[in-house]
């Protein structure tokens, strides 16, 4: 019997988790959860900033009364939808609770006009980049040194068009 390692985390009821616009009592949580997920950290100002001009697509997960992961997309001039940042606390990844994000924030981003969907991800971070293949991204380039410890990212686009829903 083979055993997996990869639904180690808490299992919960996805109907249980409610996916809403983030408010500034959030914020800690938030950086909370960006804290024990990526190396290099935004400046708590930053999320404040992003809150206040994009309230709608600053959007958490919550659960029980808890955040337990967020979502930051933007719409840009040039009519790109840009996830700036996602993470899903540790110990509940692997229930949908990414993908949720993820939907909800491309249906707004593509409701407020995008006309496609494009984020950065490093090379090495195999789950993330499954994931987005998974909703239809792809690799259009990958920047060399794009990250402040020299790792190279991939820029990955999804037309609006060929939104769907994930696969
Ligand atoms: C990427 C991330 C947000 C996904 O959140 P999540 O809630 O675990 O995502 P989901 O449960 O919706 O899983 C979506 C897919 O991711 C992949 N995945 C999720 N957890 C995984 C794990 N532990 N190991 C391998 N693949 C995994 C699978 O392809 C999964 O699809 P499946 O369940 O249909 O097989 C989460 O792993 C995270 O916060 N990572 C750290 C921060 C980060 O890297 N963010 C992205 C930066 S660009």
């Amino acid at each position: 019997m083979s055993v997996s390692i990869r639904r180690a985390g808490r299992r919960i009821p996805l109907a249980m988790v409610s996916i809403r616009p983030a408010k500034l009592f959030d914020i800690p949580e938030v950086v909370r959860i960006e804290r024990a997920s990526f190396n290099e950290e935004y400046p708590r100002g930053v999320f404040l900033a992003f809150l206040e001009n994009n309230p709608s697509t600053f959007l958490v997960a919550e659960y029980g009364g808890r955040v337990i992961g967020y979502v930051m997309g933007y719409l840009r001039p040039d009519l790109e939808g840009h996830i700036m940042s996602i993470a899903v606390d540790p110990e509940y990844r692997g229930n949908g609770i990414g993908s949720a994000l993820l939907t909800e924030v491309i249906e707004r981003l593509i409701n407020e006009g995008a006309r496609y969907i494009g984020l950065e991800v490093r090379v090495s971070n195999e789950t993330a980049i499954r994931l987005y293949e998974s909703f239809g991204f792809r690799k259009i380039k990958r920047i060399i040194g794009y990250y402040s410890d020299g790792e190279d990212a991939y820029y990955m686009l999804l037309p609006a068009e060929e939104w769907g829903g994930r696969n």
